[in-house]
């Protein structure tokens, strides 16, 4: 997609050029200096009981008197916040859905928020919604013919936010759609292996330094739990990191790790069989930190950053670690496996220890790690921890500013108490409650050396039902979370 900004007087818009005009309007009347023509053609649909100025109602119109767009949409957001208007925007789209227009102007009004945010999340709306997953389905329908969109400023000084806002969006939406594309495809298709080839194709595309590592190199650094889930299955495991160095080499990195089991049948704790198709979308922690270095890699911060990506298969099978099994993680603490169907921290927590090596100033994992989790938060939070007060404040600010939000949870040593184990240092499973917390305590344990936070996703990476898909949750987070880590970025 074509965005673009383009200086407009907002007492013309009706004399803008393009095949629609959208009007994005917060609050409950257009501004007495906007558009006489428009203006008019607002109050008379209100007037005639067709629209109104409330959260999700839309007018549309063809070929109104006294406009040089042949389409106009009205869309009204109620709030004049960037959720709101994100909305708003959103359900103006849905009118021009399936409708001839190619090019949409576009205009925010009344909104109480920084333009450099709106032209991010206009960017970010109109990406998601002209995606179309095609990979396995060729014959997928196109979202549409609106192929250009430019958001218009009525104001000098905002043109130059505005375009700033546009480069944001355009580098996180990049990223977003590496995510939902990589988590999308079957599991048969996005394999340990492919992710891999694609992190070497993002380092080839955007210059990132890349290594994959293959099981021998894995077993080399003592990563006894992770290879102990990988044993199952026959598809051979991937360890994968990514390096951006924006900032000189003595600059502590923010690494980021991704839980990537492309396909979690459970093991010989086998899951369900309903629904267990949706297991593939259990390397969403990895799509996103892979999609987040390509935002990255196109905005260039002063910053170090460093991907790590445990990938591999859980399956059953005569090779299958089993419950009881005692695994030594490259910690070298013993893991009890009482349940071979947690397994996103067990491929985790050999990753948490590997990155001690890059002296992290601080380390984020993402990951579909917990049922419980999805209990908890539902789809519209992720479950965020943090080792203290500072991170925790930053991670919550990056997922509000990205409209990505996650919400903080529990670290209570009290939790810990279901992870002992008379024949391990810690089991891999407490009891059934508090089942997020636990895996997070679990963690913790692997996260001791620096400053660490981890995301439980398992309730936004992906939708179920009829719009069945991945989100790319949580790459915007990510990235304004890395961003806001660029030393004197706050
Ligand atoms: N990948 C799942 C978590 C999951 C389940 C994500 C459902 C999204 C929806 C994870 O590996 C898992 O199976 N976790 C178990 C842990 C339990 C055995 C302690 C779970 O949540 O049931
Ligand atoms: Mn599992
Ligand atoms: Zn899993």
């Amino acid at each position: 997609m074509d965005f673009r900004t383009q200086a407009a007087s907002v007492d013309a818009l009706a004399g803008v050029a393009a095949d629609a005009l959208i009007v994005v309007v917060a609050g409950d009347a257009l501004p007495t200096n906007f558009d006489k023509g428009l203006r008019a053609l607002a109050a008379d649909a209100v007037k005639l009981g067709d629209f109104e100025f409330k959260a999700g109602k839309t007018l549309s119109l063809l070929r109104p008197a006294g406009v040089k767009a042949p389409r106009v949409v009205f869309a009204a957001s109620g709030k004049s916040t960037l959720k709101a208007a994100r909305s708003a925007f959103q359900a103006s789209l849905g009118q021009l859905k399936g409708r001839g227009a190619a090019h949409a102007a576009v205009v925010f009004t009344g909104f109480d928020v920084p333009t450099e945010a709106l032209a991010e999340q206009f960017v970010l709306a109109a990406q998601d919604a002209s995606y179309v997953y095609r990979h396995t389905k060729p014959s997928a329908p196109a979202a549409g013919k609106l192929g250009k969109l430019t958001l218009l400023t009525v104001d000098a000084e905002a043109t130059k936010a505005a375009k700033a806002g546009l480069a944001r969006g355009e580098a996180i939406g990049a990223g977003i759609e590496l995510a939902r594309e990589l988590a999308n495809r079957p599991g048969n298709h996005a394999t340990p292996t492919f992710l891999g080839q694609q992190a070497q194709a993002l380092g080839k595309s955007h210059g990132l330094k890349v290594e994959v590592l293959d099981k021998k190199a894995v077993e080399k650094l003592g990563m006894g739990s992770f290879l102990s889930v990988a044993q199952g299955s026959d598809e051979p495991l991937r360890f994968i990191v990514v390096r951006y160095d924006g900032a000189a080499k003595t600059q502590a990195p923010v690494v980021l790790v991704g839980k990537g089991i492309t396909f979690d049948s459970g093991g010989i704790s086998l899951k369900p069989g309903a629904g267990m198709d949706e297991m593939k979308f259990d390397m969403g922690g990895a799509a996103s930190v892979i999609g987040t270095m390509r935002a990255i890699a196109e905005l260039k911060p002063k910053i170090n950053v460093v991907m790590l990506v445990a990938a591999c298969e859980n399956m059953p099978s005569g090779h299958a670690v089993k419950p009881g099994d005692v695994v030594t993680s490259m910690s070298g603490q013993t893991i009890e496996n009482l349940n071979t169907d947690a397994e996103g921290r067990l491929v985790l927590c050999d990753a948490l220890t590997y990155a001690e090596r890059f002296k992290p100033a601080v380390v984020v994992d993402v990951a579909t790690l917990t049922g419980a989790c999805v209990i908890a938060l539902g789809g519209v939070r992720s479950g965020m921890y943090a080792s203290d007060d500072e991170l925790a404040g930053a991670l919550s600010a990056a997922g509000e500013a990205a409209l990505d939000p996650c919400w903080r949870m529990p670290l209570d040593e009290e939790y810990e108490e279901g992870l002992k184990s008379n024949f391990a240092d810690v089991a891999n499973v407490a009891g059934r409650e508090g089942g997020s917390v636990t895996a997070a305590k679990f963690l913790q344990r692997f996260a001791s050396k620096y400053r660490w936070g981890h995301l439980d996703i398992a309730g936004t990476a992906w939708k179920g039902g009829a719009a069945k898909g991945s989100t790319g949750r949580p790459v915007g987070l990510l990235t304004h979370f890395v961003l806001s880590q660029v030393k004197g970025a706050r």
